[in-house]
């Protein structure tokens, strides 16, 4: 069988990459998208002077998990102002934002729709140049964007390819600021990422390399990151699995543990890292008893040697430290994201959920 892997964003990886942004700014109106942690304002700062030439104005109102309002209350921004490129500094859920507001507004409508409703989107959006403050969620790179509704307890990702932005820039000295918790967290949703890839039915020979290659990284340098924050070096490794991680799913998609991430995060407020990482181990194994492809992969990183870092680097490893109880599993399995689960390699039911989270309970 043959196979396709595009990506179409440019990618501007180092240190000190963020003095490079104006080199991408070909336009005068710019929508600035971030959040509201004190970190921002140094770099956007940095920024802001690059564009002496451009009308900035700043959206700030991302939340954690963003929801469809953060992303409407930007388009609004951008329809006011006429802005015609979207920078987006921060972690996920700001470039995930960033990522639909510059669609949106060009596609019009709500984002509620996109994300529950099944509008898509056909036309290419704004440019986007999506800046990360955190290494783990690979959203410079990917054509995701994952958007809640905390009223109704609704968390999905939206696919589509128009959704890759146009540049990524990589600094790794933003993430010098990360609180140990931030990076653990964030650190291993690079790692979820880079084994979803292997064990997905989409998974490719660029897609394999990518993973291997982001998983060894998180595996040698994580926990120097966690123990160290001024490891620059550990930083710098973990900014390239992070995106390495993210090329990978780019094309290769997420699976089991992302699926059943979801409705842990939206119910119950566990940080998607550490969502994705309660089951990982439990996915690993479940899917290495039934592919000779993942069996292979857990001799290099078994699902002992992941709950061994989870450990070091202070992560939660059961369901009861969040305060989940036996009762809420049926609430957790009926909230599991279908089309996310679907793409794992090997095929996993209802009961089978059940039983996962029952032993990690
Ligand atoms: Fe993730």
């Amino acid at each position: 069988m043959g196979w396709e892997f595009q990506l179409p964003t440019k990618i501007i990886f180092g240190r000190g990459s963020l003095s490079r942004v104006w080199e991408n700014v070909d336009r005068k109106k710019v929508l600035f998208v971030t959040g509201k942690s004190r970190f921002r304002e140094e770099p956007l700062g940095r920024i802001k002077k690059q564009l002496s030439n451009a009308q900035v104005s700043v959206y700030d109102n991302v939340e954690p998990n963003p929801t469809h309002q953060n992303v409407d209350g930007g388009v609004e921004v951008i329809e006011k102002e006429g802005c015609e490129l979207v920078i987006a500094l921060g972690g996920g859920s700001v470039i995930d934002a960033a990522k639909l507001m510059a669609s949106i507004a060009v596609n019009k409508g709500k984002a509620y729709d996109y994300a529950f409703q099944k509008k898509r989107i056909e036309k290419k959006g704004l440019p986007l140049i999506a800046i990360p403050t955190t290494a783990g969620t690979g959203s410079e790179v990917t054509p995701f964007a994952v958007i809640s509704d905390k009223e109704k307890k609704l968390k999905a990702p939206i696919r589509n390819r128009q959704l890759f932005p146009k540049v990524a820039v990589v600094d790794p000295e933003l993430t010098a600021s990360m609180p140990a918790e931030l990076t653990a967290n964030t650190g291993v949703d690079a790692l979820a990422h880079a084994l979803e890839a292997l064990w997905s039915k989409k998974a490719q020979p660029i897609t394999d390399y990518l993973a291997l290659r982001a998983a060894k990284l998180i595996f040698d340098n994580l926990k120097k990151a966690c123990q160290e924050p001024e490891n620059m070096d550990a930083r710098e490794e973990m900014s390239l699995a992070s995106l390495l991680g993210g090329m990978a799913i780019s094309n290769a998609w997420t699976c089991a543990a992302h699926a059943i991430s979801y409705p842990l995060t939206i119910n119950f407020g566990v940080a998607h890292g550490n969502a994705c990482s309660l089951t990982l181990p439990e996915v690993m194994e479940f899917n290495a008893l039934r592919s000779e492809k993942i069996n292979r992969i857990t001799q290099l990183y078994g699902p002992e040697k992941m709950r061994e870092l989870f450990k070091e680097i202070g992560l939660k490893t059961r369901l009861s430290e969040f305060g989940i109880k036996k009762d809420d599993i049926p609430l957790i399995a009926d909230g599991v994201v279908a089309s996310t689960l679907e793409t794992n390699l090997v095929e996993m039911k209802k009961e089978d959920i059940i039983t996962m989270l029952e032993k990690i309970l």
